[in-house]
C-alpha cells in the first residue's frame, strides 16, 4: 500500500480587512465582546464588484500549492474540493476549479461536511491514494461567507465570526511509510443537524417563497445554538485527536504542532490546556480571518508552514468539530 504525504500547500484571503469596530458601525456589538468571546479582530470579506467566489478564491489558492509542489496541474489526477458556500447549488466547485485551471479531464468531488470540511476532504484523498486509484490530488477548502451573513444587531451572534477565503494542497502518492497522513478519523451526528444551519434558499423552500419576499425570515442565515456547539466542540476534539494519537501509539507529548479548525480561540485554547500544550505546539490565526469554516485548518496549516512552524520529521495533528454536527482529525508525520 501506499502512503500519501502533502506536497504543497497555498492559501488566499481577500485584501478587504473588516475589522470588529468596522461591525460596530453596522450592529450592535464591539470588539470587546468579540475578542473576549472569539478572540477575533478582523477578518477578510469580500467587497462589493470583486470577482471572488469559493470557487474562485479556491483557484487562486490551488495555483500556488500546485506550483509549491513542484508539480504541474497536468499531474494532478483527482480533485477534492470542501465548501458551505458553493457558487452553485449544482454543479459542484471542483469541476470549476477543474476549468479555471485549464486541467486535464480528471474527476472532481465536491465535499460538504462544513468546518469537517477540509479534513473530510484530505481523508478522501488520501484513500484514494492509499489504494493507488490516484497519485496527486488537489484538496481545496473554500468559503464565500460574508454574502449570505446577517450584518444587522439581529444576526450579531453568527456574523461576527465568519470571514471568507481559500487554501489548497497538493496530496501526492509517497512509497516512504514512515511519512505523510498516518490516520484520518471522521464522525458525525445527525441529531443535532438543526443546531448549525442554512434551511433556506434550499430545495424545500424554493423560488416562489423567495420571490414572495421575506425580509423577516432568519432561515436564510446561518443560525447557530453557540454553547451547544461549543460544549459539543470542546468533547469532540479532544475525543477526536485521543483516537488519532492512539491509533499511532503516540501521545500528546509526541505532537510538535497542532492546527486546530478556527472556529473560537477560546476552544483552541481549552484543548491546548487539556493536552498540555505550549503556545509553540499550537497554531491559530482566527484573530486575522475569523472562522472560514472548511478553509480554516489549511489557510492555518499553510501559513504556520510559511512561518518555519511545520519542519521536516514533525507530528502534525489537525482536528475539526463543526455543523452537523460533524468532527475529525488527521495526524501527520511531516
Ligand atoms: O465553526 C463551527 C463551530 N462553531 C463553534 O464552535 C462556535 C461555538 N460557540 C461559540 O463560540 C460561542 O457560543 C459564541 C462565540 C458563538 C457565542 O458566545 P456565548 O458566550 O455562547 O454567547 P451567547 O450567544 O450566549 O450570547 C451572550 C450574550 C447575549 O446577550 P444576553 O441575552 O445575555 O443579553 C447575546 O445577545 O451576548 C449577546 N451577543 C452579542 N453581544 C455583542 C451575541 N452576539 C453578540 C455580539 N456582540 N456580536
Amino acid at each position: 500500500m501506499y502512503n500519501s504525504k502533502i506536497t504543497g500547500m497555498g492559501f488566499y484571503v481577500p485584501d478587504n480587512i473588516v475589522t470588529n469596530d468596522d461591525l460596530a458601525k453596522i450592529m450592535d456589538t464591539n470588539d470587546a465582546w468579540i475578542q473576549e468571546r472569539t478572540g477575533i479582530q478582523e477578518r477578510r470579506w469580500i467587497p462589493e464588484g470583486s470577482e471572488d467566489t469559493s470557487a474562485v478564491m479556491g483557484a487562486k489558492a490551488a495555483r500556488i500549492a500546485i506550483e509549491r509542489s513542484g508539480l504541474t496541474k497536468d499531474d494532478i489526477d483527482f480533485i477534492v474540493f470542501a465548501t458551505l458556500s458553493p457558487d452553485y447549488f449544482f454543479p459542484g466547485c471542483g469541476v470549476m476549479i477543474q476549468d479555471m485551471l485549464d486541467m486535464q479531464t480528471i474527476g472532481a468531488l465536491d465535499v460538504r461536511n462544513q468546518c469537517s470540511g477540509f479534513l473530510y476532504a484530505l481523508s478522501t484523498a488520501d484513500q484514494f491514494i492509499k489504494t493507488g486509484m490516484y497519485k496527486n490530488i488537489l484538496v481545496i477548502g473554500a468559503e464565500y461567507h460574508s454574502n449570505a451573513l446577517d450584518k444587522t444587531t439581529r444576526g450579531r451572534g453568527v456574523g461576527v465570526l465568519f470571514g471568507d477565503g481559500a487554501g489548497a494542497c497538493v496530496l501526492s502518492r509517497t512509497e516512504d511509510n514512515t511519512k505523510g497522513i498516518l490516520s484520518t478519523h471522521l464522525y458525525s451526528q445527525g441529531k443535532y443537524a438543526d443546531k448549525l444551519i442554512v434551511k433556506t434558499p434550499s430545495i424545500k423552500h424554493w423560488v416562489p417563497e423567495i420571490l414572495a419576499g421575506k425580509e423577516d425570515d432568519t432561515s436564510y442565515f446561518p443560525y447557530m445554538d453557540g454553547q451547544l456547539v461549543f460544549k459539543n466542540a470542546v468533547v469532540r476534539f479532544s475525543e477526536v485527536i485521543n483516537e488519532g494519537l492512539n491509533a499511532n501509539n503516540l501521545t500528546s507529548k509526541d505532537i510538535d504542532l497542532f492546527v486546530p479548525h478556527q472556529a473560537n480561540l477560546r476552544i483552541a485554547q481549552f484543548i491546548q490546556k487539556r493536552f498540555k500544550l505550549n503556545d509553540d505546539q499550537v497554531y491559530n490565526n482566527i484573530m486575522k480571518y475569523g472562522n472560514t469554516t472548511a478553509a480554516s485548518i489549511i489557510i492555518a496549516l499553510t501559513e504556520a508552514w510559511e512561518k518555519g512552524k511545520v519542519k521536516d520529521g514533525d507530528l502534525v495533528v489537525l482536528a475539526a468539530f463543526g455543523s452537523g454536527f460533524t468532527w475529525a482529525s488527521a495526524v501527520i508525520r511531516w
